[in-house]
């Protein structure tokens, strides 16, 4: 670490976590804390917590949780230093000049050294089409129909076509090779260095936050490959960015609209759509379906009319609807992309396709359907089939009834028919292929919950303990002299509750600043799980009391027990055995 851990606890303790997570998150009181929709996995009821008086987040549902710090790390896929950074600036603490280490300097610098180097290729592609030399390039763009304001909001350049006039730009800027051959921008081999990019406008590929991670080329006119893009790198993860994202997750729109190129996000925002992103010249992933989740819950896909685009249509929509998102897909025919669709149409005509988007699952049926020939009884019957498989995969009943009712309306297929069919399958069909996306999830989460239940609930009672001592500190003062850090037998509950214990003797509850000590992703969400047992709220006055006598008891006796194991002493036996009864008569008077 950098900073001096007061340092760090001065920035965290100057960013109030509900403040911070409400510019993200919509947050509404619940008892002591606040409640809201989880950015970090799909849900439709609110299981993330964010507590003002612990200074924590945790997320019931899906287990992340951590302090202000980790938060941002999480969320905007930050270093903890720069998560530290950007948390300073907001709280208007100057950070002091860092002295690191040439080998710390290495690891953390190359990730901003190269979008240095990004950043600036970006403005010498951009340069060089506003001047004489980039002429090609910048009538190309116009002759596509791109404004001057268009051209410079996406930071659209040109690459020159001498072969390496990049790379002695950016070796006279002082760049050595060692990292220039990160960037993914130069091609070394025996002969020499040459750019990859040449002769080509250029697109920027930048992440959520603006920072240029890559290039896409396009040739002028006709050529192989049309497009070139920039190989991954240490800041270029194509799976999990998506183009034009940094201007869509602003545009104040309630959905996302997900299409094929470059060029056609570009023409979208042009005419209005500013809330346009494409994947980068690779397949859809669950990544990129999880970061539009996290702005939006409706998306509409709008890929090219041709059969490369319906296969990628049918491809996205089982993992956009896995995500928790909801699916329509709209027509672009007769026009190829949305790019020709709007230059032929106009934006007004695109705003009504997007209002006639057909509903994924009924798209999906469309598809099959237009590979059957209805007028033949077996191909009818395997339709039938398809179709009533594809309708188990609503799992619930009144969904899956008020599909039926549209399914059987618009292709025609006698209600009772298709019910007795759904019938039929469901029987054939439990558990298998169809039901596998639902399945999955839940086996996820049976896991997780079964993890939680061994050690016989005894990780349990030491998480309520910590919990409720955060909760309610006066408590300590009752069980001091009986549970002390040693008690806690896991290597990071010991952890835990050892810090958690000092503080309680010096009287300054900051759970918050414990989760400072824990800077493995893992750990500080596990501390932050411990920090957030649930406790019912219900029970009071002699059932709290119980409970508590339980939960100190149950902690005590099993430390003692471990301790037994180990101990040849016959002396220091006995006495463990006399805590051991000892405990059998202690109360605590609440
Ligand atoms: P298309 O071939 O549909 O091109 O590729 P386009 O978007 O309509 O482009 P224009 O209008 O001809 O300029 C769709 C996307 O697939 C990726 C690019 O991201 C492109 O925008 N692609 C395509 C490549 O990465 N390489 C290629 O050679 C072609
Ligand atoms: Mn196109």
């Amino acid at each position: 670490m950098y900073y001096s851990d007061d340092l760090i606890e001065e920035v965290r303790a100057g960013n109030d976590i509900v403040d911070v997570i409400s510019s993200y998150v919509k947050l509404s009181r619940k008892g002591s804390s606040y409640f809201g929709l989880c950015p970090f996995h799909n849900e439709k009821s609110p299981s993330f917590s964010v507590s003002p008086g612990k200074q924590m987040y945790y997320c019931f549902g899906c287990g992340e949780g951590g302090n202000v710090i980790s938060f941002i790390m999480k969320y905007e896929n930050y270093s903890f230093l720069e998560a530290v950074k950007y948390l300073a600036d907001r709280a208007g603490i100057k950070l002091p000049e860092i002295e690191e280490s040439p080998q710390e300097k290495k690891k953390a610098g190359l990730k901003s050294v190269l979008l240095d180097i990004n950043k600036e290729a970006a403005l010498y592609f951009y340069r060089l089409l506003k001047s004489d030399k980039g002429k090609r390039g910048y009538e190309y763009l116009k002759k596509r129909g791109l404004s001057d304001s268009t051209i410079t909001s996406f930071g659209l350049g040109y690459s020159s076509n001498y072969k390496d006039d990049l790379y002695r730009y950016m070796r006279d800027r002082g760049y050595n090779d060692d990292v220039l051959k990160e960037t993914g921008l130069f091609s070394f081999s025996e002969r020499g260095v040459y750019d990859k990019f040449s002769n080509r406008v250029m697109f920027p590929i930048m992440d959520v936050n603006s920072k240029v991670i890559g290039f896409g080329g396009r040739v002028m006119g006709q050529g192989e490959p049309k497009y070139l893009n920039s190989p991954e790198t240490l800041v270029f993860d194509k799976g999990r960015n998506l183009y034009g994202m940094n201007a869509a997750r602003t545009s104040r729109k309630d959905s996302i609209l997900i299409c094929e190129g470059y060029m056609d996000v570009i023409a979208l925002h042009q005419a209005g759509f500013n809330n346009a992103v494409a994947s980068l010249g690779t397949a859809f992933t669950p990544r990129q379906c999880n970061l539009i989740k996290r702005y939006t819950d409706n998306v509409y896909l709008t890929y090219d009319s041709d059969g490369a685009g319906v296969k990628a249509a049918l491809r996205a929509i089982p993992m956009l609807k896995e995500a928790g998102l909801s699916v329509k897909v709209i027509d672009m025919k007769p026009h190829k992309d949305p790019d020709e669709f709007i230059k032929a149409l106009g934006a007004e005509a695109y705003g009504e396709r997007i209002k006639s988007a057909r509903n994924s699952f009924l798209y999906e049926i469309d598809k099959i359907k237009e590979n059957t020939d209805l007028n033949s009884p077996e191909e009818k019957a395997a339709f039938y089939r398809d179709v009533s498989v594809k309708l188990l995969e609503f799992s619930d009943d009144l969904e899956r009834s008020v599909y039926i009712d549209t399914v059987s309306r618009e292709y025609f297929i006698p209600k009772e028919e298709l019910v007795q069919s759904v019938k039929r399958q469901a029987l054939t069909y439990t558990g298998e292929k169809v039901k596998a996306s639902y399945d999955y999830e839940a086996s996820k989460k049976k896991a997780k919950i079964k993890n939680a239940n061994t050690d016989d609930g005894i990780k349990t009672a030491q998480r309520i303990l910590l919990t409720w001592l955060i909760e309610e500190p006066d408590i300590y003062g009752l069980i001091k002299d009986i549970i002390d850090a040693d008690d806690f037998y896991d290597d990071l509950y010991h952890k835990v509750a050892k810090l958690l214990f000092m503080q309680l003797e010096s009287g300054n509850i900051n759970p918050a600043k414990i989760l400072n000590d824990f800077d493995n992703e893992e750990e500080h969400k596990e501390a932050a799980a411990i920090f957030n047992t649930p406790i019912s709220e219900e029970i009071s006055g002699k059932e709290r009391q119980k409970a508590l006598n339980e939960t100190v008891i149950k902690v005590k006796k099993n430390s003692l027990i471990r301790k037994a194991d180990t101990i040849i002493d016959i002396k220091e036996l006995q006495e463990n055995i006399n805590q051991q009864r000892a405990l059998e008569n202690f109360k605590i008077i609440l």
